[in-house]
């Protein structure tokens, strides 16, 4: 019986949803078509070489394998998403150059891995923003999860494109750059580093995207982009009011989010160089770890969507001169 999943309507709240979403509807997969899909995706895993850097510690003598795969779930300092076989075989740090200009399909299949990867990361993280935290208010866990909600809708979305460009999941690695960033740190840092950073700066290019997509005639990705840039402006927001009702004053959230990244930076470089010592990833490793960081920097900040999140008038200003500065670092280098 064919079928139209909920967030389509979410995502298209007008009587449009029909037309543009006509090819979407598709019908129910059938069990033994669902366990011959994963049997294919762990055949593609299975291709990853660096899997081995991401599979979970021997379980000690006299526990079992389950009862060690628990702790290891629920640890309150997870370094790296517990996902499952066929996702976290794909996890190969930044072996591959970012895609934001697509040209052909084969470009279209990429960017929507990146896509794919960028939300998974992102529901990760802010999973464990609730279960690293339980003694933060309800209402904060009652926001994250809302935010979980969203990402989800938006991986979602793009899962849904994959098979009209050709593609399946598990061609391109994915990244777990938004997870990582936010390991290990506390509450406020994680906020500053994930909402009010890595998302913020997402805000920069979203209208870019839309208007990209709208560019090439793709109606569905535009309305798509449309969607994921509402959401985004809502979890950057919640991201500042939290650090609001967390830190004493503006100067302390500019000096948090400041010091919170240059850690996460060095740590990331860091883990990147060894990886690359070790063999376990392709020369350049750390260098795209890098751009990772700094490339969003080269981006305009988009003033309208930032000051609906929330930001002042004087924080906007304040990432303008970053970005001016690092521009001007990079003309000097
Ligand atoms: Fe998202
Ligand atoms: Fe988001």
């Amino acid at each position: 019986m064919p079928m139209t999943t909920s967030w389509h309507r979410l995502a298209h709240p007008d009587s449009e949803l029909d037309r543009i979403c006509g090819s979407m509807k598709r019908p129910r997969l059938e069990a033994s078509q669902i366990t011959r899909e994963l049997e294919e995706l762990h055949d593609v895993a299975a291709e990853f070489a660096l899997e081995r850097d991401t599979l979970p510690p021997t379980a000690p003598a006299g526990r079992t394998g389950a009862t060690d795969a628990a702790t290891v779930r629920t640890a309150s300092m997870l370094t790296r998403p517990e996902r499952e076989h066929v996702i976290r075989a794909l996890r190969v740090g930044e072996a591959h150059e970012e895609i934001w200009y697509v040209t052909d399909t084969n470009g279209h299949r990429r960017y929507l891995h990146q896509l794919i990867a960028f939300e998974i990361s992102t529901f990760e993280a802010c999973s464990r923003h609730i279960a690293e935290f339980a003694s933060m208010p309800w209402r904060f866990h009652y926001d994250v999860a809302g935010q979980i909600r969203d990402e989800l809708r938006h991986l979602e979305m793009w899962l849904e494109r994959l098979p009209h460009t050709g593609g399946r999941l598990g061609e391109w690695p994915l990244s777990a750059h938004e997870y990582a960033v936010c390991a290990g740190h506390d509450v406020p840092c994680r906020i500053g580093l994930l909402e009010r950073l890595v998302e913020a700066s997402a805000l920069d290019s979203l209208d870019l995207h839309r208007c990209l997509w709208e560019t090439r005639g793709d109606q569905v990705m535009t309305a798509y982009l449309a969607r994921v840039q509402v959401d985004e402006i809502g979890h950057v927001r919640l991201g500042n009011h939290w650090l609001r009702r967390l830190c004493a004053d503006d100067a302390e959230i500019e000096r948090l989010v400041t010091r919170a990244e240059s850690a996460a930076r060095e740590h990331a470089l860091a883990a990147a160089r060894a990886l690359e010592r070790a063999g376990l990833v392709p020369p350049g490793n750390a260098e795209l770890v890098r751009r990772k960081f700094d490339d969003p920097l080269a981006l305009a900040v988009d003033t309208t969507a930032r000051t609906r999140a929330g930001f002042t008038a004087a924080e906007i200003a304040v990432e303008a001169d970053r970005r001016r500065h690092a521009a001007r670092q990079e003309v000097a280098t």
